[in-house]
């Protein structure tokens, strides 16, 4: 059934991406990831904030493997396009709806590319004093570890070339994708909707 799916999903979209991760990649990865979660704030109830839209997938599947009790909430920001502002920093499209004073956060993030996103929202988030931060990429996509940024769950570590699927999109398209590919550059020069 699995194997029809995708076979007709590959069919539709055509020859022009590489699956880079497979579906049974992602979950065994994702799987050891909320293990590692697990273990790491195993006295704790964690707020696992899911950065929109890319993160929906993996959150979900996130959560699902984690067998610690946890809290779910998600922001939103627009990290390119118009809604850049004139400071550089991303615009706050959707907010938090809980308080997360004094609590354990873990922000959860598809893909890192630049790592201005993550860096703004930590910066944000550590103004309403948590108890304690980490991230969780799925894909970091730097080729350099950057000391003030500390990402402490990485899925996987990618190379460059634009990848959609498990969340990703390119103009919207393909986020419902269950493996993540590399577009051909040709497919890229698509319009953006982004904000
Ligand atoms: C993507 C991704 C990250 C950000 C990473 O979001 O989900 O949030 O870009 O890029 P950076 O490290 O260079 O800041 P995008 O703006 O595409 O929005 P989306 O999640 O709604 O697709």
């Amino acid at each position: 059934m699995e194997e029809q799916l995708l076979a007709t999903q590959a069919e539709r979209i055509g020859p022009h991406m590489d699956v880079v991760l497979s579906a049974d990649q992602i979950r065994r990865r994702v799987n050891e990831l909320a293990h590692e979660i697990d273990r790491d704030f195993m006295d704790e109830t964690p707020i696992v904030i899911g950065m929109l839209k890319g993160s929906f997938i993996f959150v979900a599947d996130l959560c699902r493997a984690m067998a610690i009790p946890h809290h779910i909430d998600f922001m939103a920001v627009a990290a390119y396009g118009a809604g850049t502002t004139a400071s550089g920093a991303p615009k706050l499209l959707k907010d938090l709806t809980v308080n997360i004073t004094g609590r354990t956060v873990l922000i959860v993030e598809d893909i890192v590319d630049t790592g201005a996103t993550l860096s703004h929202i930590r910066r944000l988030l550590m103004t309403r004093q948590p108890r304690r931060l980490a991230s969780v990429a799925l894909l970091d996509k730097r080729t350099h570890e950057d000391p003030e940024l500390p990402i402490e769950y990485v899925g996987f570590k990618i190379d460059g070339g634009f990848v959609v699927g498990y969340g990703l999109d390119l103009a919207e398209r393909y986020r419902h994708l269950p493996y993540i590919g590399r577009l051909n550059p040709t497919q890229t020069e698509e319009t953006d909707t982004r904000v």
